[in-house]
């Protein structure tokens, strides 16, 4: 039945269609970028066909129908997360984009202390330290557990010892796919009068969240890891603290009125909105959610569990691989980071693309500071999706076999 799920969904991935001789795509880089099903490629291709115009701005018929379309997105996405104020929903290009208004926008006071994991993405790093460099706020980076987990005493033991303003961090982890206990997080941080700031980047394509329960302050995250178009990202906030931010970006439709002196700015989400917007990204970032209401968050985290099970028994059996995070695979979400020594992980991913046309990242996933502590130079990354199989998985792992032979 679950295996008939996944045949029918595949048929809506036109890349998973493609064929090179015998051999079909194994697209095992979804943390990066997901594919995308028809209906978002239809709702992009939509827009330009037939109803081209801005929103916001143009009392014409198509630039009324834009706005309702762009409406109707954020309204989806809101209901998606479980979000009562659509105006809390901030459209931006990217996770990084999220994270830097917030850097930038804060109304950072004297003292201000943050707080971050010691395996941040760059956009939830590079942020932060110049801050820091600029004086405007101290920066604390608190150590994970041996193997990678949030460690929530340790928090504890930093937020009783400092006044803390905000805690950044990643709720998934692009680097080995580990999950923080964001919910408890977020409560002692309240206790101890913290603001918590979530990279949500490789949660919300993965499972259901309800922003309303969580109680989060800010949540980043990017439409294309979730079936999104390219270059599309949100970024929620608490409407009383989106009222508190100067926004970074000023222009075209942040503004109720302007004179030569002086402007006066709208209300979120306008004020964060300037200029004109990727409005095809929206739509089909709109179309997106959709998409992945009707899948089910239950099938998909089923999905990529049973597969990182398999890869990961599998993987174990290598002599000297090594996994990066805790050792059983249901607290890594659908990745899978290993190195083995004295072997290159981007020579591994470039043979295993040019000869089998399998796709995975290889470097140091945007984690450069993680990986300069450690002296590991990289890992080889397989990120899983719902749209990947069994016979997928069995294809690399016999590919990988080969080229190690090789190498
Ligand atoms: N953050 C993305 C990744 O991990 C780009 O691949």
């Amino acid at each position: 039945m679950k295996g008939k799920k996944v045949t029918l969904l595949r048929q809506d991935f036109p890349f998973l269609q493609k064929k090179k001789g015998e051999k079909k795509p194994v697209y095992f880089d979804n943390a990066c970028q997901s594919l995308r099903p028809e209906p978002v490629i239809q709702a992009i291709n939509e827009y330009y066909r037939d109803y081209p115009g801005c929103a916001g701005r143009s009392a014409h018929r198509i630039g009324e129908e834009v706005s309702r379309a762009v409406a109707a997105a954020r309204k989806k996405i809101a209901r998606f997360l479980r979000v009562q104020h659509e105006e809390e929903i901030i459209f931006t290009r990217n996770t990084t984009e999220g994270i830097n208004l917030v850097a930038q926008s804060w109304p950072w006071q004297e003292g201000d202390r943050v707080l971050i994991s010691d395996k941040e993405h760059n956009s939830n790093l590079l942020p932060w330290l110049r801050l820091q460099k600029q004086k405007i706020i101290q920066l604390d980076v608190v150590p994970s557990t041996e193997d990678n987990q949030l460690d929530l005493n340790r928090w504890e033991e930093v937020l009783r010892q400092k006044k803390v303003r905000l805690i950044s961090v990643g709720f998934t982890s692009n680097l080995d796919g580990v999950t923080i206990p964001a919910a408890e997080l977020i409560k002692l941080a309240h206790d101890y009068g913290a603001l918590v700031l979530l990279d949500g980047a490789q949660t919300v394509p993965h499972q259901q969240l309800n922003l309303a329960k969580l109680g989060v302050d800010f949540l980043a995250f990017s439409g294309h890891k979730m079936l999104g178009p390219s270059g599309t990202g949100v970024l929620y906030a608490r409407r009383e603290l989106l009222e508190q931010m100067n926004p970074f970006l000023l222009g075209g439709e942040t503004v109720a009125r302007s004179t030569y002196q002086d402007y006066t700015l709208l209300p979120p989400p306008e004020k964060f909105e300037a200029g004109l917007q990727n409005y095809a990204g929206i739509i089909g970032l709109g179309a997106a959610v959709e998409y992945l209401e009707k899948v089910g968050f239950d099938f998909i985290q089923k999905q990529e569990e049973e597969l990182n099970s398999f890869l990961t028994a599998q993987l174990q059996q290598i002599p000297q691989l090594q996994i990066i995070g805790p050792a059983d695979p249901r607290q890594r979400g659908g990745i899978i980071s290993f190195y083995l020594p004295q072997i290159s992980a981007s020579q591994l991913a470039l043979i295993l693309d040019s000869s089998h046309w399998i796709m995975v990242r290889a470097g140091q996933h945007c984690v450069h500071s993680w990986f300069a502590a450690r002296k590991i130079p990289a890992t080889l990354r397989i990120s899983l999706y719902f749209y990947n199989t069994r016979e997928e998985a069995e294809i690399f792992l016999q590919a990988l076999q080969q080229t190690l032979k090789i190498l």
